[in-house]
C-alpha cells in the first residue's frame, strides 16, 4: 500500500500575507513526513505558493479545473497551466461546486480526465447529502458518482485520487465514524476493483470535519489512506498533527 495522502483544501480563504504566514509555520513543523502533504490555496495563489514550497516536501493542489483544453471559455483555467506552474493534484466534484456551479457527474468525469491528460492527479470527491443519507442513499449515490468518472477514464483511473467527504459532515464537525467512513471506503474499494486490478493502489482520502482529535482513528481504517481538510488545514498546529497522525 502506498504511503497515505494528507491534503489540505483552503476553499475560498488566505491572503499574500497568511498564506506565508501559514506555509511558514507548516515548514518550521513538517520535518520529513512519513506521508504525502499537499495544499490546496484559491488558485490565485498559486504563483506565490509555488515560490514557498519549492524543495519542500508539501506539493501544490489546486480546487478546480476547466473540463476544457483552451479556447473561449471566460473565467477557465486548464489543467495546461496549472501543470505550467507546478500543480500536482487537482480537486474535482467538491460538493460545494457541485452545489454552488452545479457541476454534474459527467462535468466531473471530464475535469478529472484533463487533470490525467496534463498529467495531474485529480482528487475526485463524492459523497452524499443529508437527506440522502437519511434517505439510505449513500451507496448509491457514492457509486454513481464514482462510476461517471470509471466510464470516462477507463483504467487510467488507477491513477486518481478518491474523496469520499459525505456532505452533512463538512464543516459542520459532525465527523462520520470511523465504521460508517470505512463502509463508504470498502463499497468504493470494491468498485475501482472491479474496473481496474490496480485498485489497491488508489488512494481513498475521508473528509468531512477531520480534525487533530479524530485523524489518527479514522486514518488506521483500512481503507482510509488519507485526508481532505477544510477548516483544520488553516491552522499550522492542527494540520500538523493530521499530518504526523497519518503513518503509512
Ligand atoms: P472541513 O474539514 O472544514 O469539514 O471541510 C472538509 C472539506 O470540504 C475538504 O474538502
Amino acid at each position: 500500500m502506498s504511503k497515505k495522502l494528507i491534503v489540505g483544501n483552503w476553499k475560498m480563504n488566505g491572503s499574500l500575507a497568511a498564506n506565508a504566514a501559514l506555509v511558514g509555520d507548516l515548514l518550521g513543523g513538517i520535518g520529513q513526513p512519513e506521508c504525502d502533504v499537499a495544499v490546496c490555496p484559491p488558485a490565485i495563489y498559486l504563483a506565490q505558493l509555488r515560490g514557498l514550497l519549492d524543495g519542500s516536501p508539501i506539493e501544490l493542489g489546486v480546487q478546480n479545473v476547466s473540463m476544457h483544453d483552451h479556447g473561449a471559455y471566460t473565467g477557465d483555467v486548464s489543467a495546461e497551466m496549472l501543470k505550467d506552474y507546478g500543480v500536482r493534484y487537482a480537486i474535482v466534484g467538491h460538493s460545494e461546486r457541485r452545489q454552488h456551479q452545479a457541476e454534474s457527474d459527467v462535468h466531473v468525469a471530464l475535469k478529472a480526465k484533463r487533470a490525467l491528460a496534463a498529467g495531474i492527479t485529480p482528487i475526485v470527491c463524492v459523497g452524499e447529502t443529508l437527506r440522502e443519507h437519511e434517505a439510505g442513499m449513500t451507496e448509491f449515490i457514492v457509486k454513481r458518482q464514482l462510476s461517471a468518472v470509471i466510464h470516462l477514464n477507463g483504467h487510467c483511473v488507477s491513477e486518481i485520487v478518491v474523496a469520499y467527504e459525505p456532505v452533512w459532515a463538512i464543516g459542520t464537525g459532525q465527523t462520520a465514524t470511523p465504521e460508517q467512513a470505512q463502509s463508504v471506503h470498502a463499497v468504493l474499494r470494491a468498485q475501482i476493483r472491479a474496473a481496474t486490478e490496480h485498485a489497491e493502489r488508489v488512494r481513498i482520502l475521508y473528509g468531512g470535519s477531520m480534525n487533530a482529535s479524530n485523524a489518527a482513528e479514522l486514518l488506521s481504517q483500512p481503507d482510509i489512506d488519507g485526508g481532505l481538510i477544510g477548516g483544520a488545514s488553516l491552522k499550522a498546529a492542527d494540520f500538523l498533527k493530521i499530518i504526523m497522525a497519518a503513518k503509512a
